[in-house]
């Protein structure tokens, strides 16, 4: 077979157990929300058969639940449920006959049953979950045996439906790691103790499902390198662990992941403010001691070009991606066409887990649209509408109607009355850590170039508009923060992105104490904290509730608190700022009423609700243009929403 000529590696075939995969590009284990009533549904198989389409050679589901005990949530699919055969056999060859490979991952929540707070929560020990406080039962023998059995059951399900194997799902924290961990396991029985007794949950559900399923059938392990706690698996433990499966179980490969349930949990999904391939180093080392056994490795890997020299270096065997793929399906599809410009990159957000973590489906704030995997000469050569369509408004929400617009109308214009395109997402690109916001518009900057986008920067009037004399106008001017309604207006006092550009310049140490009033709850806020830390020797966060960042999932919440706690930056909660002068700012305690003061204040900013900027609206419909209003322009809603707006553009 032909190599490939710019990724070799990444696109050289590799046996797993005795299956072989077409390439290295292994979708990782991603719960989706899609299942419905404990069932797959069509949205949840047509994604995985897009993934399979687009050349990713093995897909390893979500977690499914082995046992009744396990169901966190009915949108998770149970894989010990025959009611579900028929379905699976469908899944199963939605993705086999795209040449791709479905892998169950199936596990056991154990005591991190968080989301339903009817069922009993389950664990080797009864140790109370440190990130939830949940406390479980300690499982008996035969509570013991009846996940066995589970485990067991679902594997022979899965097997039957035409699945190319299971993944035991054995990291985060969940029942396998509880028994595989000293942090969790406290048992003193066969099940605990020793480290081979600890595993042998695993010993016993893998060589029963390989003497049922067969030497075909592809049995994986996803363990932590690291679980990040005192007194859990290091990466010692870990090469110790992978020996021991390796020579003693039937499991044909490792995923590493790390973290678990505690605040280490932000390690497994690392965000945008960590560096790339965070973790790569660990799993590199523990597949230099364990070469026998393949290695998928994890964990934001940003490029085809960082894949391919992990795989080049040897530094594992196989490359995994959960987020990019969410990002853009086709992402492998691309980077085999030699066509890696048109990716939809991931900026590592995590909205998408905070969707999942929220109880509903999985969703990006790319929204898995069809404009997002399609071919833009496709798009360019579609015959048109022939309709003068005018965006006024350069940043994201214009930029993705533009894209949108060009799909139907023959000449779509932007006018922008920035410099720049990007809007206030340049602003928060400058922040601390949120430099890959860059990498959103330089991508939809691309896009509207290739689509033929005409863009013109000028002082947007209501006269300009009409000189285009457009046949449609789309207004995606953005918001403006509004006045903090318990202040008297003043000239002197700015919002968060007038007061901040100022600071991105300099590196000066400034004198006193810097104050934002955060009714706004986003990471660039905290980002902007972290930028005034490093100039001013105080930094203090007021915010009217009893805590800070609503509008951040869980997850990446952990690592606002570590930054911000690492530079002494003060949280007052219960506070609304009433009077500032003379460098002393009056707080106020919207519960109670009490009044305190903050002496010595020479910087004091706000982040409050934003209104909409659409003055333009009233003259554009009064001329009897058609027009829409989208992103923030019609609502405030941040990126998500800005990006969604796009399919209001429609024929
Ligand atoms: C929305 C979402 C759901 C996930 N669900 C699972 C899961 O069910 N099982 C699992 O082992 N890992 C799960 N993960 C973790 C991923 O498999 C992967 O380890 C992690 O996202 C890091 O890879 P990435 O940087 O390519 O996204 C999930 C990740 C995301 C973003
Ligand atoms: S929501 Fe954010 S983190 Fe998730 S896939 Fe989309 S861009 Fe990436």
């Amino acid at each position: 077979m032909k190599k490939h000529n710019k990724y070799p590696n990444l696109f050289e075939p590799i046996k797993i157990g005795q299956t072989i995969l077409k390439n290295r590009f292994v979708h990782t284990a991603t719960v989706t929300g899609y299942g419905a009533d404990t069932s797959p549904t069509p949205k949840l198989i047509n994604y995985h058969q897009t993934l399979a389409s687009n050349e990713v050679a093995m897909i390893v589901t979500e977690l499914m639940p082995v046992h009744s005990t396990s169901i966190a949530n009915p949108f998770l699919v149970s894989a010990y449920d025959t009611k579900n055969s028929k379905l699976f056999s469908k899944w199963a060859s939605a993705v086999s006959d795209e040449g791709s490979h479905l892998i169950g991952q199936i596990g056991h929540v154990g005591r991190q049953q968080l989301w339903n707070p009817l069922s009993t929560p389950l664990s080797a020990s009864a140790e109370p979950d440190p990130l939830s406080w949940t406390v479980p039962r300690k499982m008996s023998l035969s509570d013991i045996n009846d996940v066995i059995n589970g485990f067991i059951g679902s594997a022979q399900i899965l097997h039957e439906a035409g699945f190319s194997g299971i993944e035991l799902h054995g990291a985060h924290g969940y029942l396998l790691t509880q028994f595989m961990s000293p942090f969790s396991n406290k048992r003193k029985d066969s099940y605990g103790g020793s480290l081979k007794k600890r595993l042998r949950i695993i010993y016993e559900i893998s060589h029963k499902v390989r003497d049922l399923c067969g030497e075909k059938f592809i049995i994986g392990l996803k363990m932590p390198c690291d679980e990040g706690v005192e007194g859990g698996i290091d990466k010692e433990e870990a090469e110790e662990i992978g020996r021991i499966v390796n020579n003693s179980m039937p499991i044909d490969y490792l995923c590493f992941s790390q973290g678990n349930f505690s605040p280490s949990l932000e390690d497994h999904l690392p965000d945008m403010n960590f560096p790339n391939r965070p973790f790569q180093s660990i799993h590199a080392d523990l597949k230099l001691a364990l070469p026998s056994i393949p290695i998928i490795t994890v964990g934001k890997i940003e490029s085809a070009e960082a894949a391919e020299n992990i795989i080049k270096e040897n530094k594992a065997d196989l490359v995994g991606f959960s987020r990019a793929l969410i990002s853009d399906p086709a992402f492998v599809a691309k980077v085999k066409q030699d066509n890696e410009s048109s990716i939809r990159p991931c900026i590592y957000c995590n909205f998408c887990w905070g969707e999942i973590h929220a109880g509903r489906g999985m969703k990006c704030i790319h929204k898995a649209d069809r404009l997002n995997i399609s071919n833009t000469n496709m798009i360019k050569n579609k015959p048109k509408i022939k309709n003068r369509v005018l965006i006024v408004g350069g940043g994201i929400a214009g930029m993705e109607s533009a894209a949108k617009a060009s799909q139907y109308f023959s000449e779509v214009n932007l006018l922008s009355n920035s410099e720049n395109l990007g809007g206030k997402l340049q602003w928060e690109a400058l922040l601390p850590g949120r430099s890959i916001i860059n990498d959103e518009i330089s991508f939809q900057k691309n896009r509207i170039r290739e689509l033929g986008v005409k863009v013109k920067h000028c002082k947007v009037t209501p006269e300009i508009i009409f000189n285009f004399d457009p046949t449609h106008v789309v207004l995606a001017c953005g918001a403006s923060f509004t006045w903090p309604t318990s202040l008297t207006k003043s000239k002197t006092i700015k919002n968060i992105v007038e007061a901040t550009y100022p600071l991105l310049d300099k590196n000066a140490e400034l004198k006193g104490t810097a104050v934002i009033y955060d009714q706004d709850h986003t990471a660039a806020c905290y980002a902007t904290a972290e930028l005034l830390a490093s100039r001013f020797s105080r930094v203090i966060i007021l915010t009217s509730k009893p805590t800070i960042g609503s509008k951040i999932n869980y997850i990446s919440m952990i690592g606002v608190f570590r930054r911000l706690l690492n530079l002494n930056i003060e949280i007052i909660p219960f506070s609304i700022p009433t009077n500032y002068e003379g460098n002393i700012l009056t707080i106020k305690n919207p519960i109670n009423k009490n009044i305190n003061q903050i002496n010595n204040v020479t910087y004091f900013t706000f982040a409050t609700p934003k209104k909409p900027n659409n003055e333009l609206l009233e003259p554009v419909v009064n001329a009897g243009i058609e027009c829409t209003l989208v992103g923030d322009c019609d609502s405030p809603r941040g990126l998500a929403g800005a990006i969604s707006d796009g399919s209001k553009i429609t024929a």
